[in-house]
């Protein structure tokens, strides 16, 4: 029996794992905790809510007192922690609010969980999902192992890498059980249309124009989202305290042959001509410190723990676009209001 704190259920990964685990588990209690931000939806756990193992607390990471009294009331035996600011466009312009969620809000976690579990550490679980982007910028060659030094080169990822820095500075000196998984690229549903995937799918489904920063020659690593929250599932149950695991998909796409490829399957799934969305690509002013390619090495959770990727990326990214061309709705909702603001402020200059 476990009761589980999720932070971030409602966002994109958040609400991947919240799903596995309530409906894996039921015999776990399963809380989730989440400042529902503009990233933060409970559409996207609507099937969840009349679960009887799953609570939703509407609250910050900062709120210490509130994080506290958490602590107290559920007793957790373990913490799944994924709320965070978790756009690099958005770090650029406002700094400080990544520092607050990822770096702060990380501590106070910590902070509580080291409290409440003082003296009974055993059987207990602090699990920090983090980023392949704490390891900076990759050359032409080459993949980031769990050895790879940090290198942070975004407000994002610094906010991210001290982070991580502080959930081991509790293992060392606390003995907090901690985990650690440093992920590459995720995609799949409910992925909030900032990102570029799901931002071209709607904006092909719209036929408007496609962004594509610099020359479109970054490379990404990507994973499809389930296999994602497949790996936390097998590392937060199996995984050794005080290890770090990198996941990824060796699944390495230019932003261009990615869109295109996303153009290709639209154009055929909505009946259009053959080409037709490709004319929508257009290429804009380089992201600031814009890293070059990201690569994740994934063997040690291959030979330690038996993970592999479960789907290709062909098919990964068909089933993709087929729930954002099912589900009108959740983008029409997520796009509506905030979206538009910061799409107009995000692209107007580029
Ligand atoms: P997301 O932006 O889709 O969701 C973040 C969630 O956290 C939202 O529900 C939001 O409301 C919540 N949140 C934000 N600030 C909060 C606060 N102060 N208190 C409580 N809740 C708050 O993010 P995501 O893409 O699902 O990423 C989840 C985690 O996985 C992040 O830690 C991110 O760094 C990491 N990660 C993401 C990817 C990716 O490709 N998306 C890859 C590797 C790692
Ligand atoms: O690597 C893991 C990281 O992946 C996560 O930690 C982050 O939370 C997540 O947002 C993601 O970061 P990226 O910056 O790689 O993802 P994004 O979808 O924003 O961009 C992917 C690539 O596409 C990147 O090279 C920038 C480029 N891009 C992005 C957007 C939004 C464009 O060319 N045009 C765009 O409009």
């Amino acid at each position: 029996m476990q009761t589980i704190l999720i932070t971030g259920g409602a966002g994109f990964i958040g609400s991947h794992l919240t799903r596995l685990f309530v409906n894996k588990y039921p015999q776990y209690k399963i809380v989730n905790l989440d400042a529902l931000t503009y990233a933060g939806n409970l559409e996207n756990l609507k099937d969840l809510e009349d679960a009887p193992n799953y609570t939703f607390v509407k609250g910050d990471i900062t709120d210490m007192l509130l994080v506290q009294e958490l602590f107290r009331q559920y007793a957790f035996t373990g913490v799944l922690h994924c709320a965070a600011e978790s756009h690099v466009d958005r770090s650029i312009t406002d700094p400080l609010a990544f520092v607050k969620t990822n770096v702060i809000g990380t501590v106070s976690l910590l902070q509580a969980a080291k409290d409440a579990w003082a003296g009974q550490m055993e059987g207990k679980v602090f699990y920090h999902i983090s980023t392949d982007e704490v390891y900076g910028s990759l050359g032409d060659t080459g993949f980031f192992t769990e050895e790879t030094s940090y290198d942070p080169r975004s407000p994002y990822s610094a906010s991210k890498a001290s982070s991580d820095h502080f959930v081991r500075a509790y293992y060392h000196t606390y003995h907090l059980p901690v985990k650690i998984s440093n992920c590459s690229n995720n995609y799949g549903p409910f992925h909030f249309p900032e990102k570029l995937i799901p931002l071209c799918i709607h904006n092909i489904i719209n036929q408007k124009p496609l962004p594509i920063y610099g020359k479109g020659e970054n490379v990404r690593d990507w994973l499809f989202v389930e296999d994602h929250v497949r790996a936390i599932d097998v590392i937060f149950h199996q995984g050794k305290i005080g290890e770090t695991y990198n996941i990824g998909g060796h699944n390495e796409w230019t932003n261009i042959a990615l869109v295109i490829e996303l153009c290709r399957q639209m154009d055929s799934k909505l009946g259009r001509e053959k080409g037709e969305s490709e004319k929508l690509i257009t290429y804009v002013k380089d992201r600031a410190g814009h890293d070059l390619r990201y690569a994740i090495d994934a063997t040690k959770l291959k030979d330690e723990l038996g993970w592999l990727p479960s789907l290709q990326f062909e098919e990964g990214i068909s089933k993709t676009i087929d729930w954002y061309l099912n589900n009108r709705e959740w983008l029409d909702h997520v796009t509506s209001g905030g979206y538009k603001n910061y799409y107009e402020q995000q692209y107007h200059k580029r």
